[in-house]
């Protein structure tokens, strides 16, 4: 757990399951002796929403903390962009490129590299759909409920659009991405040979390992924070607009 007042510092070197947050918040590093708090205020982050989101993260069981619950639906969505981003641009690539090193080892038949790499061509497009379809489709959908959801801003159309498209919908269709991450890593260590570059195959593993537990942590906060959080939204948008 951190605490508002430890020194950032401090937090991170104690709790290095932090790191991938501060891309994710746009905090860059140099804190000098300041305060979580300090660094959340001049980097532009509600410090509360960092906290929470800080020890969801270092808790050990998966269950994201109820806290989370009320902070606007905005932070939350913006929160979840920045994490697209880095899997996008920071997380994937880099196993990619370990998988790319591993594909390129002498030990391995022409059958092997095909299942590897087709593997995860197909585990890489499956990623993809997912987020596109969640920055395209459901968060737009969540932050014009949540505009439509502040008083003074009755829309019809957009009322007679929840008959049609709703937050259950996308809980229904909602994906695990880890599973397959899992059965990447099963491949790796139960059908391909032993190869001389083992320290390669473990560093795989290790980034495999560390992409699972981020998509965990992810999926649980869109699954058992966002969505509820949305279905509430959405009923009392509802019974809102279906005057006194
Ligand atoms: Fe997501
Ligand atoms: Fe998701």
């Amino acid at each position: 757990m951190i605490s508002r007042e430890m020194a950032m510092c401090r937090a991170v070197l104690e709790n290095n399951r932090l790191l991938p947050l501060f891309a994710r918040f746009n905090i860059r590093l140099g804190f000098g002796e300041k305060s979580v708090e300090e660094v959340c205020w001049i980097n532009e982050v509600d410090p509360d929403f960092f906290m929470e989101i800080a020890n969801a993260y270092l808790e050990e069981d998966d269950i994201p903390r109820e806290d989370l619950a009320h902070f606007p639906l905005k932070s939350m969505v913006k929160y979840l962009r920045a994490t697209h981003t880095y899997y996008l641009e920071v997380a994937l690539p880099r196993v990619e490129l370990l998988i790319t090193q591993l594909l390129n080892q002498p030990e391995l038949s022409q059958k092997e590299v095909n299942l590897l790499s087709g593997f995860f061509d197909d585990y890489k497009k499956e990623f993809m759909q997912h987020i596109f379809q969640e920055e395209n489709e459901v968060l737009p959908y969540i932050l014009e409920l949540e505009k439509q959801s502040l008083p003074d801003q009755p829309d019809p159309e957009f009322i007679s659009s929840l008959k049609v498209y709703s937050i259950s919908k996308f809980e229904q269709e909602h994906d695990r991405l880890e599973y397959s991450l899992e059965n990447l890593s099963r491949l790796i260590i139960k059908y391909l040979p032993p190869l001389e570059n083992q320290e390669l195959c473990l560093k795989v593993l290790a980034e495999l390992s560390d992409l699972v537990k981020d998509l965990v942590d992810h999926a649980n906060m869109e699954d058992r924070v966002l969505i509820p959080r949305v279905s509430e939204l959405e009923q009392q948008v509802l019974s809102e607009k279906k005057g006194p």
